[in-house]
């Protein structure tokens, strides 16, 4: 089992990005193989061709085609940006179709406001269907970010609790269908 979690906020204050680490370094502990897919990071163009259309894929697309091939595990880690998750989580992701099929995906989704951003983990789930994704029902929100951590350690016990619960469940579901 090979795990891609996407960390999908591209902003220079991104927030949502601690949790992507952490999530990253809870499932490193558990000795499963994951690498961390930062949109920030590989910062794509605004999408012009796919993958699979691409007259000329430069290194970075090619790299990520073959990462994913190897991966048969999603994790989204998705701030909510005005009731969804953001572009840059779908202009990145839009690069690959067929890499995403039949695999199992799972849902965080990550705000300021008391709601955890359940809109954008709702919106997500429907995407992941579209991408033809096996997805994990429940979803685990983040609400108030900017109060769980200092100085990037998860210091809120109640949510460090939730997410081991939500992790729990989704990797036993991602064993049982491997
Ligand atoms: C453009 C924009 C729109 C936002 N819209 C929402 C929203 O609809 N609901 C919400 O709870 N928080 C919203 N927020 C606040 C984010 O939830 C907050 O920035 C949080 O830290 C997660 O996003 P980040 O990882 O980009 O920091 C918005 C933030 C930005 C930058």
């Amino acid at each position: 089992m090979k795990i891609a979690i996407i960390s999908a906020s591209a902003r220079p204050g991104r927030q949502s990005h601690q949790v992507a680490l952490e999530v990253k370094k809870r499932i490193d502990k558990l000795s499963i193989d994951s690498w961390l897919w930062d949109v920030k990071e590989t910062n794509l163009p605004l999408l012009d061709y796919t993958f699979d259309s691409h007259p000329s894929p430069g290194e970075t697309l090619k790299n990520l085609k073959s990462r994913l091939d190897e991966t048969n595990v999603f994790l989204i880690v998705s701030p909510e940006h005005n009731g969804s998750y953001p572009g840059s989580l779908k202009n990145s992701m839009d690069y690959f179709f067929q890499e995403y099929s039949e695999k199992v995906f799972g849902i965080v989704s990550v705000s300021a406001g008391m709601l955890g951003g359940i809109s954008a983990a709702k919106n997500l789930q429907q995407y992941a269907n579209t991408l033809q994704g096996i997805v994990y029902p429940p979803y685990l929100i983040t609400p108030k970010v900017q109060n769980l951590f200092s100085d990037g350690v998860l210091s809120d016990d109640g949510y460090a609790g939730r997410m081991d619960k939500f992790l729990k469940g989704f990797l036993a579901l991602a064993k049982k269908l491997q």
